[in-house]
């Protein structure tokens, strides 16, 4: 059991795998003629970035950043880079891979320290998105699965850093 708490599921590991294929396929389309940069922001999109770059038929590179916004369930609106790109952006058009688009700070702050470093693109693909609890300007070009305002762990999701290895995508009851 890689779960002791109550939980619901919300995602079965077969259903996130068939929309992360769809997803591969659309992109694969959009970026055929240009320079693609995956850039994931860990730690939560790591299995996702995983699957997805592996869904996508193109010759791209990769990246990974990592920010702290979060501490427990609650955000606190605070965005700290904890480590940073190694690759220069200038000539690269970026998909950022989040796991899920919340109140949107993160990926807003994210998205503006990456245009300051004059890539030629930046769009962003999320696995999941809460757009109800959405408070700052930002959109996905690519949406996994649109989600209820519920707290959900597993398929590198956490709780204080535990159920990330769950196959499963599951609403955490209290
Ligand atoms: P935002 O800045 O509010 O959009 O926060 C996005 C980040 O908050 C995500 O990258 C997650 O790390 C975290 N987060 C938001 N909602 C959840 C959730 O339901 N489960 C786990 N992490 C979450
Ligand atoms: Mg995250």
């Amino acid at each position: 059991m890689k779960i002791n708490s109550n939980y619901e599921l919300l995602l079965r590991e077969e259903e996130i795998k068939k929309r992360i294929s769809e997803l591969g396929e659309i992109i694969t389309k959009d970026y055929r003629d240009k320079n693609l940069l995956l850039v994931s922001v860990l730690k939560g999109s790591f299995i996702f970035m995983s699957d997805l770059s592996r869904s996508i038929d193109l010759d791209l590179k990769i990246d990974f950043m990592s920010v702290s916004s979060y501490i427990g369930t609650e955000s606190t609106g605070v965005v700290r880079i904890l480590f940073d790109l190694s690759l220069p952006v200038t000539d690269f058009d970026i998909l950022l891979v989040e796991d899920i688009l919340d109140s949107g700070r993160t990926l807003k702050y994210i998205v503006s320290i990456l245009k300051d470093r004059n890539p030629r693109s930046v769009e962003i693909c999320t696995l999941l998105d809460k757009p109800t609890r959405r408070v700052a300007d930002v959109d996905a070009k690519y949406i996994g699965f649109s989600i209820p305002d519920e707290f959900v762990v597993g398929y590198g999701l956490d709780y204080n850093e535990k159920y990330r290895n769950l196959n499963d995508i599951v609403i955490l009851k209290p």
